[in-house]
Order: C-alpha cells, then sequence, then structure tokens
C-alpha cells in the first residue's frame, strides 16, 4: 500500500527546508506520496499514514512553529508514526560545536530543551539530530558570532529517511 507521508518543517534561513525536501524526495523515490509543508501551516493531520516533523534549533529550543505544531496535533501524532529531527550543532568537530553552544549558550551536544519530553508524550519512533548551516544571511544580533559553513550530511539525511521507509513498510 503506497503510504502518505507528511514531513513538516520550521526554519529561519532555509537550511533545514532543504534537510525536509531531502527527506521527502527520498521517501518518495521509495514510492510514499508525500507533502512537504511549512509547519506553521499544517492545520490536521487527516490522510496521512505517519508523520515527519523537523525544527531548526535557536539556542536549545525549536523553533515556535514547530512546537506549536506539536502541541496542535498531539492526539493524532500518537495514532500515527511520527519521526522527529532537530537540524543544530554546526562545525562538525566538537571543537567547532563548542563554539556554537558558546555563543547560543548552552550545549549543543544534547537534544534542544523538551524535545526529548514532547517525543516520549507523542510516542515518536525516533529523535535525531542533523548537523545544520550558518549561512552568510545570519546576520543577527548573537548570529554574527557564529562559525559559518554547512555540515549537513545529506548522505546522512537520506539513509534516515531510508530506514523510514523500511519501517513503514517493515522491511
Ligand atoms: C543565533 C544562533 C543560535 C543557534 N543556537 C543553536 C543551538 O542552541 N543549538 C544548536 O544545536 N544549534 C544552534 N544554532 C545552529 C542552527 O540551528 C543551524 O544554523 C541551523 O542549521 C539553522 O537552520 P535554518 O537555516 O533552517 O534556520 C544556532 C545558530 C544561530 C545563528
Amino acid at each position: 500500500m503506497v503510504q502518505a507521508v507528511l514531513v513538516a518543517y520550521a526554519s529561519k534561513h532555509g537550511s533545514t527546508k532543504e534537510v525536509a525536501e531531502a527527506i521527502s524526495a527520498t521517501l518518495r523515490a521509495l514510492g510514499s506520496k508525500v507533502d512537504v509543508v511549512a509547519a506553521g501551516g499544517v492545520k490536521d493531520l487527516a490522510g496521512y499514514d505517519a508523520v515527519v516533523v523537523g525544527s531548526a534549533v535557536y539556542h536549545d529550543r525549536w523553533q515556535e512553529e514547530a512546537r506549536g505544531l506539536l502541541k496542535r496535533v498531539r492526539p493524532q501524532l500518537r495514532e500515527r508514526p511520527t519521526w522527529l529531527f532537530s537540524s543544530g550543532p554546526t562545525g562538525g568537530t566538537p571543537d567547532a560545536d563548542a563554539k556554537v553552544a558558546a555563543a547560543a549558550g548552552n550545549d549543543s551536544s544534547v537534544p534542544p530543551k523538551g524535545i526529548e519530553h514532547e517525543a516520549r508524550r507523542i510516542g515518536a519512533r525516533e529523535h535525531i539530530t542533523f548537523p545544520g548551516k550558518v549561512s552568510e544571511e545570519a546576520t543577527g544580533f548573537l548570529e554574527r558570532w557564529m562559525p559559518r559553513g554547512d555540515w549537513r550530511d545529506f548522505d546522512q539525511i537520506r539513509a534516515w529517511a531510508g530506514s523510514i521507509h523500511a519501517q513503514l513498510t517493515d522491511q
């Protein structure tokens, strides 16, 4: 049976949106019907068999639209297989991640605030953290202090999407 999957994301500078699109493209190539939508625009989950929700991490928190989505549709998420991803730590090395964490005022090696608890509440299959990207457009007050670079690993992202497909189709 073809699975209908919703991939919802929250992204400030666009890199998490691209992660969501890579997950969607992989699931589609493997045979699922996929919608990729900004988290703020999701009203309900009718018609979807499974859901992936991801957010960029700023100051140890998911973005408001993604947190709002989890709250809004929590009962529906509990009834569906759900996967969560954070797009956050940058640097690719413990040293560079420590710089991001210091500039953001937290420890980026642990899941963002509240997400583990939320994952348990909705019975999420998994929460994964992917390295992120700090783009040249990030010129806000604190953003200026971040090391610039793109540490996203699209092979890792596609492999994770593949594992979602395998679980959905019980392979
Ligand atoms: C001001 C600022 C604060 C950040 N705070 C965190 C953080 O607390 N934890 C983390 O893992 N990453 C943090 N990051 C890294 C971002 O999550 C990363 O750049 C992400 O890929 C941005 O996604 P976006 O392009 O979708 O907005 C921060 C980045 C900036 C610019």
